[in-house]
Protein backbone atom coordinates (compact mmCIF):
# COMPACT_ATOMS: atom_id res chain seq x y z
CA UNK A 1 0.00 0.00 0.00
CA UNK A 2 1.38 3.70 -0.90
CA UNK A 3 0.99 5.65 2.01
CA UNK A 4 0.60 9.52 1.26
CA UNK A 5 1.94 11.71 3.72
CA UNK A 6 -0.15 15.05 3.47
CA UNK A 7 -0.16 18.89 5.26
CA UNK A 8 -3.31 19.15 6.97
CA UNK A 9 -6.22 21.28 5.02
CA UNK A 10 -9.95 21.38 3.73
CA UNK A 11 -8.91 18.80 1.03
CA UNK A 12 -7.08 16.90 2.95
CA UNK A 13 -10.01 16.84 5.69
CA UNK A 14 -12.67 15.66 2.88
CA UNK A 15 -9.99 12.76 2.10
CA UNK A 16 -9.35 11.41 5.27
CA UNK A 17 -12.89 11.35 5.86
CA UNK A 18 -13.66 9.14 3.16
CA UNK A 19 -11.23 6.90 4.53
CA UNK A 20 -12.43 6.57 7.92
CA UNK A 21 -16.21 6.74 7.04
CA UNK A 22 -15.52 3.66 4.51
CA UNK A 23 -13.88 1.52 7.47
CA UNK A 24 -10.23 2.54 6.29
CA UNK A 25 -7.37 4.13 9.01
CA UNK A 26 -5.48 7.15 9.26
CA UNK A 27 -2.89 8.83 11.21
CA UNK A 28 -3.86 12.19 12.30
CA UNK A 29 -2.03 15.13 14.35
CA UNK A 30 -3.21 16.04 18.18
CA UNK A 31 -1.64 18.35 20.43
CA UNK A 32 0.10 15.45 22.56
CA UNK A 33 1.41 12.57 19.82
CA UNK A 34 0.61 11.65 16.28
CA UNK A 35 -2.94 9.38 16.45
CA UNK A 36 -3.66 6.11 14.25
CA UNK A 37 -7.21 6.45 13.94
CA UNK A 38 -10.56 4.37 12.46
CA UNK A 39 -14.32 4.89 12.98
CA UNK A 40 -14.71 3.92 16.96
CA UNK A 41 -18.21 2.41 16.46
CA UNK A 42 -16.48 0.01 13.29
CA UNK A 43 -14.75 -3.29 14.53
CA UNK A 44 -13.31 -4.20 11.26
CA UNK A 45 -11.60 -0.91 11.10
CA UNK A 46 -10.73 -0.74 14.66
CA UNK A 47 -9.39 -4.28 13.90
CA UNK A 48 -6.61 -2.58 11.15
CA UNK A 49 -5.71 -0.12 13.85
CA UNK A 50 -4.83 -3.12 15.93
CA UNK A 51 -2.91 -4.83 13.56
CA UNK A 52 -0.99 -1.59 11.77
CA UNK A 53 0.56 -1.06 15.48
CA UNK A 54 1.01 -4.81 16.36
CA UNK A 55 -0.87 -3.99 19.21
CA UNK A 56 -1.91 -6.75 22.20
CA UNK A 57 -6.13 -7.13 21.30
CA UNK A 58 -6.50 -6.30 25.39
CA UNK A 59 -4.89 -2.89 25.47
CA UNK A 60 -8.22 -0.69 24.93
CA UNK A 61 -8.09 2.17 22.64
CA UNK A 62 -8.83 6.02 23.59
CA UNK A 63 -11.87 7.50 22.11
CA UNK A 64 -11.60 10.82 20.14
CA UNK A 65 -14.47 13.14 20.13
CA UNK A 66 -15.48 16.42 19.76
CA UNK A 67 -19.08 17.06 21.08
CA UNK A 68 -20.49 16.75 24.82
CA UNK A 69 -23.02 15.17 22.79
CA UNK A 70 -20.84 12.31 21.94
CA UNK A 71 -19.51 11.68 25.29
CA UNK A 72 -22.78 11.02 26.39
CA UNK A 73 -23.40 8.43 23.29
CA UNK A 74 -20.79 6.26 25.16
CA UNK A 75 -21.08 7.00 28.42
CA UNK A 76 -23.57 5.28 31.10
CA UNK A 77 -23.46 8.54 32.98
CA UNK A 78 -21.15 11.31 33.55
CA UNK A 79 -20.92 12.75 37.05
CA UNK A 80 -20.31 16.13 37.85
CA UNK A 81 -16.73 16.20 38.77
CA UNK A 82 -16.64 14.67 35.60
CA UNK A 83 -18.19 17.45 33.91
CA UNK A 84 -16.38 20.58 35.51
CA UNK A 85 -13.20 18.64 34.56
CA UNK A 86 -14.39 18.10 30.56
CA UNK A 87 -15.59 21.59 30.90
CA UNK A 88 -12.22 23.07 32.30
CA UNK A 89 -9.58 20.71 30.44
CA UNK A 90 -11.40 19.85 27.04
CA UNK A 91 -10.44 20.53 24.34
CA UNK A 92 -7.19 19.15 26.04
CA UNK A 93 -5.05 16.49 27.14
CA UNK A 94 -7.03 14.61 29.50
CA UNK A 95 -8.35 11.19 29.07
CA UNK A 96 -11.20 9.82 31.25
CA UNK A 97 -12.76 7.05 31.98
CA UNK A 98 -16.36 5.73 32.03
CA UNK A 99 -18.61 2.93 31.83
CA UNK A 100 -19.45 2.67 28.78
CA UNK A 101 -22.82 2.18 26.66
CA UNK A 102 -23.30 -1.54 25.42
CA UNK A 103 -23.60 -0.15 21.79
CA UNK A 104 -19.27 0.89 22.28
CA UNK A 105 -17.77 -2.50 20.44
CA UNK A 106 -15.43 -4.50 23.18
CA UNK A 107 -12.81 -4.48 20.56
CA UNK A 108 -12.36 -0.67 21.04
CA UNK A 109 -12.34 -1.01 24.78
CA UNK A 110 -9.92 -4.55 24.72
CA UNK A 111 -12.78 -6.67 26.27
CA UNK A 112 -13.40 -3.95 29.39
CA UNK A 113 -16.76 -2.49 29.84
CA UNK A 114 -15.30 0.96 30.50
CA UNK A 115 -14.47 3.07 27.36
CA UNK A 116 -11.74 6.03 27.54
CA UNK A 117 -12.59 9.45 26.17
CA UNK A 118 -10.96 12.49 25.46
CA UNK A 119 -11.48 15.68 23.48
CA UNK A 120 -7.96 16.77 21.70
CA UNK A 121 -7.35 20.17 21.24
CA UNK A 122 -6.40 20.75 17.27
CA UNK A 123 -8.63 22.19 14.98
CA UNK A 124 -8.11 19.97 12.10
CA UNK A 125 -8.82 16.89 13.80
CA UNK A 126 -11.92 18.55 15.61
CA UNK A 127 -13.47 19.33 12.32
CA UNK A 128 -12.59 15.61 11.45
CA UNK A 129 -14.25 13.99 14.16
CA UNK A 130 -17.39 16.34 13.03
CA UNK A 131 -17.50 15.33 9.36
CA UNK A 132 -17.40 11.52 10.58
CA UNK A 133 -19.96 11.65 13.15
CA UNK A 134 -18.83 9.00 15.01
CA UNK A 135 -15.66 8.89 17.27
CA UNK A 136 -12.38 8.32 16.11
CA UNK A 137 -10.77 5.84 18.15
CA UNK A 138 -6.93 6.45 17.75
CA UNK A 139 -3.17 4.74 19.97
CA UNK A 140 -0.64 6.57 19.31
CA UNK A 141 0.65 5.78 15.67
CA UNK A 142 3.67 4.64 16.43
CA UNK A 143 4.79 0.54 15.81
CA UNK A 144 3.53 -1.13 19.40
CA UNK A 145 6.90 -0.46 22.04
CA UNK A 146 8.58 2.37 20.08
CA UNK A 147 8.37 5.69 21.21
CA UNK A 148 5.38 7.39 20.67
CA UNK A 149 5.53 10.12 17.12
CA UNK A 150 5.71 13.38 17.67
CA UNK A 151 6.00 14.41 13.98
CA UNK A 152 4.15 13.36 11.43
CA UNK A 153 7.68 12.20 9.80
CA UNK A 154 8.40 9.70 12.47
CA UNK A 155 4.36 8.47 11.92
CA UNK A 156 6.11 7.99 8.10
CA UNK A 157 8.88 6.07 9.75
CA UNK A 158 6.49 3.32 11.20
CA UNK A 159 3.53 3.40 9.16
CA UNK A 160 5.06 3.52 5.65
CA UNK A 161 3.24 0.67 3.63
CA UNK A 162 0.73 -0.12 6.01
CA UNK A 163 -1.76 2.48 6.11
CA UNK A 164 -3.23 5.06 3.00
CA UNK A 165 -2.99 8.73 4.85
CA UNK A 166 -1.01 10.65 7.51
CA UNK A 167 -1.95 13.96 7.89
CA UNK A 168 0.96 16.43 8.89
CA UNK A 169 -0.02 19.72 11.19
CA UNK A 170 4.23 20.20 11.77
CA UNK A 171 5.41 19.27 15.84
CA UNK A 172 3.16 18.40 18.31
CA UNK A 173 2.68 20.60 21.30
CA UNK A 174 2.99 18.49 24.06
CA UNK A 175 5.32 15.64 23.22
CA UNK A 176 3.96 13.45 25.87
CA UNK A 177 0.30 11.75 25.76
CA UNK A 178 -2.60 12.91 27.53
CA UNK A 179 -3.28 11.92 31.28
CA UNK A 180 -5.50 9.29 32.05
CA UNK A 181 -7.73 9.34 35.35
CA UNK A 182 -10.19 7.17 36.27
CA UNK A 183 -13.36 8.22 39.13
CA UNK A 184 -12.58 7.04 42.49
CA UNK A 185 -15.45 8.56 43.99
CA UNK A 186 -17.51 11.55 43.63
CA UNK A 187 -14.36 13.67 44.46
CA UNK A 188 -11.20 11.80 43.70
CA UNK A 189 -9.64 10.79 40.86
CA UNK A 190 -7.07 8.27 40.25
CA UNK A 191 -4.18 8.98 37.30
CA UNK A 192 -3.29 6.30 35.88
CA UNK A 193 -0.95 7.63 33.17
CA UNK A 194 0.09 11.16 34.02
CA UNK A 195 0.32 13.56 30.63
CA UNK A 196 0.26 17.72 30.37
CA UNK A 197 -2.82 17.72 33.06
CA UNK A 198 -0.89 17.38 36.12
CA UNK A 199 -1.75 16.24 39.30
CA UNK A 200 -1.02 19.89 40.93
CA UNK A 201 -3.60 20.97 37.69
CA UNK A 202 -6.30 18.17 38.44
CA UNK A 203 -6.03 19.48 42.78
CA UNK A 204 -7.53 22.78 42.28
CA UNK A 205 -11.23 20.53 41.87
CA UNK A 206 -10.46 17.32 43.68
CA UNK A 207 -8.53 14.80 45.25
CA UNK A 208 -5.73 13.01 43.32
CA UNK A 209 -4.45 9.39 43.81
CA UNK A 210 -1.76 8.23 41.76
CA UNK A 211 -1.87 4.50 40.81
CA UNK A 212 1.24 2.59 41.94
CA UNK A 213 2.06 1.91 38.18
CA UNK A 214 2.84 5.48 37.47
CA UNK A 215 6.82 5.26 38.99
CA UNK A 216 6.82 1.32 39.63
CA UNK A 217 7.48 -1.34 38.06
CA UNK A 218 4.70 -3.66 37.87
CA UNK A 219 4.77 -7.45 38.61
CA UNK A 220 3.93 -9.67 36.01
CA UNK A 221 1.22 -11.10 37.32
CA UNK A 222 -0.49 -7.26 39.03
CA UNK A 223 -3.93 -6.47 38.56
CA UNK A 224 -3.79 -3.30 36.57
CA UNK A 225 -6.23 -0.57 36.24
CA UNK A 226 -5.11 0.37 32.79
CA UNK A 227 -3.91 -2.55 30.64
CA UNK A 228 -1.14 -0.46 28.62
CA UNK A 229 0.89 -0.25 31.79
CA UNK A 230 1.73 -3.56 31.58
CA UNK A 231 3.48 -4.04 27.94
CA UNK A 232 6.94 -2.33 26.92
CA UNK A 233 6.66 0.60 26.35
CA UNK A 234 8.73 3.96 24.49
CA UNK A 235 12.09 1.81 23.71
CA UNK A 236 14.04 2.62 20.79
CA UNK A 237 16.69 0.01 19.48
CA UNK A 238 19.57 1.57 21.89
CA UNK A 239 19.96 0.93 25.36
CA UNK A 240 18.39 3.36 27.38
CA UNK A 241 19.67 4.08 31.31
CA UNK A 242 18.35 6.97 33.24
CA UNK A 243 21.27 8.91 34.61
CA UNK A 244 21.09 10.48 38.31
CA UNK A 245 23.24 12.60 40.00
CA UNK A 246 25.09 15.81 39.91
CA UNK A 247 26.16 17.24 36.73
CA UNK A 248 30.08 17.22 37.89
CA UNK A 249 28.92 13.18 38.28
CA UNK A 250 26.97 12.63 35.09
CA UNK A 251 30.17 14.44 33.45
CA UNK A 252 32.88 12.28 35.10
CA UNK A 253 30.93 9.17 33.70
CA UNK A 254 30.66 10.43 30.25
CA UNK A 255 34.09 10.82 29.96
CA UNK A 256 34.48 6.86 31.00
CA UNK A 257 31.88 6.46 27.24
CA UNK A 258 34.67 6.28 24.08
CA UNK A 259 33.21 3.99 22.12
CA UNK A 260 31.69 6.42 19.55
CA UNK A 261 28.33 5.10 20.30
CA UNK A 262 27.47 6.46 23.48
CA UNK A 263 23.97 9.32 23.25
CA UNK A 264 23.09 11.92 26.37
CA UNK A 265 19.98 13.47 26.74
CA UNK A 266 21.22 16.37 29.47
CA UNK A 267 19.63 19.67 30.79
CA UNK A 268 22.06 21.65 29.26
CA UNK A 269 24.59 22.61 31.37
CA UNK A 270 27.00 19.58 31.38
CA UNK A 271 30.10 19.31 29.39
CA UNK A 272 30.32 16.51 27.47
CA UNK A 273 33.28 14.79 26.19
CA UNK A 274 33.19 14.97 21.85
CA UNK A 275 33.01 10.98 21.80
CA UNK A 276 29.38 11.10 23.22
CA UNK A 277 26.51 12.40 20.92
CA UNK A 278 24.34 14.77 22.48
CA UNK A 279 20.49 14.99 21.55
CA UNK A 280 18.13 17.61 22.29
CA UNK A 281 16.38 17.69 25.73
CA UNK A 282 16.46 20.34 27.98
CA UNK A 283 16.38 21.88 31.67
CA UNK A 284 12.77 22.53 31.37
CA UNK A 285 10.01 19.78 32.22
CA UNK A 286 8.38 21.44 29.46
CA UNK A 287 11.26 21.17 27.07
CA UNK A 288 12.12 17.66 27.98
CA UNK A 289 8.59 16.43 27.17
CA UNK A 290 8.73 17.96 24.28
CA UNK A 291 12.24 15.97 23.08
CA UNK A 292 12.00 12.93 24.82
CA UNK A 293 10.57 10.59 22.37
CA UNK A 294 12.30 12.54 19.19
CA UNK A 295 15.13 12.21 20.62
CA UNK A 296 15.53 8.67 21.74
CA UNK A 297 14.58 8.54 17.84
CA UNK A 298 16.96 9.98 16.84
CA UNK A 299 19.95 8.67 18.89
CA UNK A 300 18.91 5.22 17.14
CA UNK A 301 18.71 6.80 13.72
CA UNK A 302 22.51 7.97 14.99
CA UNK A 303 23.49 4.60 15.48
CA UNK A 304 23.49 4.58 19.25
CA UNK A 305 24.21 1.55 21.50
CA UNK A 306 23.19 3.47 24.75
CA UNK A 307 21.33 6.66 25.79
CA UNK A 308 22.07 8.44 28.91
CA UNK A 309 19.08 10.58 30.07
CA UNK A 310 19.14 12.66 33.02
CA UNK A 311 17.04 12.16 35.89
CA UNK A 312 14.20 14.61 35.55
CA UNK A 313 11.95 17.02 38.04
CA UNK A 314 8.94 15.26 38.64
CA UNK A 315 6.95 18.00 39.44
CA UNK A 316 4.35 19.30 36.82
CA UNK A 317 4.44 17.73 33.39
CA UNK A 318 7.97 16.08 34.58
CA UNK A 319 5.62 13.22 36.15
CA UNK A 320 5.01 12.14 32.69
CA UNK A 321 8.36 13.02 31.34
CA UNK A 322 10.04 10.31 34.12
CA UNK A 323 6.55 7.84 33.62
CA UNK A 324 7.77 7.36 30.12
CA UNK A 325 11.19 7.33 30.57
CA UNK A 326 11.20 4.87 33.39
CA UNK A 327 9.73 2.56 30.49
CA UNK A 328 12.23 3.57 27.91
CA UNK A 329 15.02 2.12 29.99
CA UNK A 330 12.70 -0.88 31.64
CA UNK A 331 13.50 0.83 34.99
CA UNK A 332 17.04 0.90 34.95
CA UNK A 333 18.44 3.50 37.26
CA UNK A 334 22.70 4.35 37.28
CA UNK A 335 23.27 6.69 40.26
CA UNK A 336 26.17 8.59 39.29
CA UNK A 337 26.89 9.84 42.81
CA UNK A 338 27.10 6.45 44.03
CA UNK A 339 30.36 4.44 43.57
CA UNK A 340 31.02 2.38 40.91
CA UNK A 341 28.73 -0.40 42.28
CA UNK A 342 25.64 1.52 40.66
CA UNK A 343 27.71 2.02 37.24
CA UNK A 344 28.24 -1.19 36.31
O1 LIG B 1 -2.57 11.65 23.97
C1 LIG B 1 -3.06 10.54 23.79
O2 LIG B 1 -3.78 9.98 24.63
C2 LIG B 1 -2.79 9.84 22.44
C3 LIG B 1 -3.40 10.69 21.32
C4 LIG B 1 -3.32 10.01 19.97
O3 LIG B 1 -4.70 11.03 21.66
N1 LIG B 1 -3.31 8.51 22.44
C5 LIG B 1 -2.73 7.51 23.16
O4 LIG B 1 -3.33 6.28 23.01
O5 LIG B 1 -1.77 7.66 23.86
P1 LIG B 1 -2.63 4.91 23.44
O6 LIG B 1 -3.55 3.88 22.91
O7 LIG B 1 -1.24 4.88 22.96
O8 LIG B 1 -2.73 4.90 24.99
C6 LIG B 1 -3.97 4.76 25.64
C7 LIG B 1 -3.78 4.40 27.08
C8 LIG B 1 -3.27 2.98 27.23
O9 LIG B 1 -2.35 2.95 28.31
C9 LIG B 1 -4.55 2.20 27.56
O10 LIG B 1 -4.28 1.04 28.29
C10 LIG B 1 -5.33 3.23 28.36
O11 LIG B 1 -5.05 4.46 27.74
N2 LIG B 1 -6.78 2.98 28.27
C11 LIG B 1 -7.58 3.08 27.20
N3 LIG B 1 -8.84 2.71 27.49
C12 LIG B 1 -8.85 2.37 28.79
C13 LIG B 1 -9.86 1.91 29.70
N4 LIG B 1 -11.11 1.70 29.30
N5 LIG B 1 -9.49 1.65 30.98
C14 LIG B 1 -8.22 1.86 31.39
N6 LIG B 1 -7.22 2.30 30.58
C15 LIG B 1 -7.53 2.56 29.31
MG1 LIG C 1 0.79 4.45 22.85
Amino acid sequence: METKLAKAGDDILEEAAGILKHGGIAAIPTETVYGLAANAYDVEAVRSVFRAKGRPQDNPLILHICSMEMLYDIAVSVSPLALKLAEEFWPGPLTMIFSRKPHVPAETCGGLDTAAVRMPNNRFTLKLIERCGSPLAAPSANTSGLPSPTSAQHVYEDMNGKIPLIVDDGECRYGVESTVICFVNEDTVRILRPGAVTPEMLREFCHVEIDGGVLEKLAPDAKVLSPGMKYKHYSPKAEVYILKGSTESAERFLRGKNTGKTGFLGFGNENVPESVTVFPYGGTSEEQAENLFSSLREADAAGCREVYVRKPDTSGIGLAVYNRLLRSAGFRILDADGGTDALQ
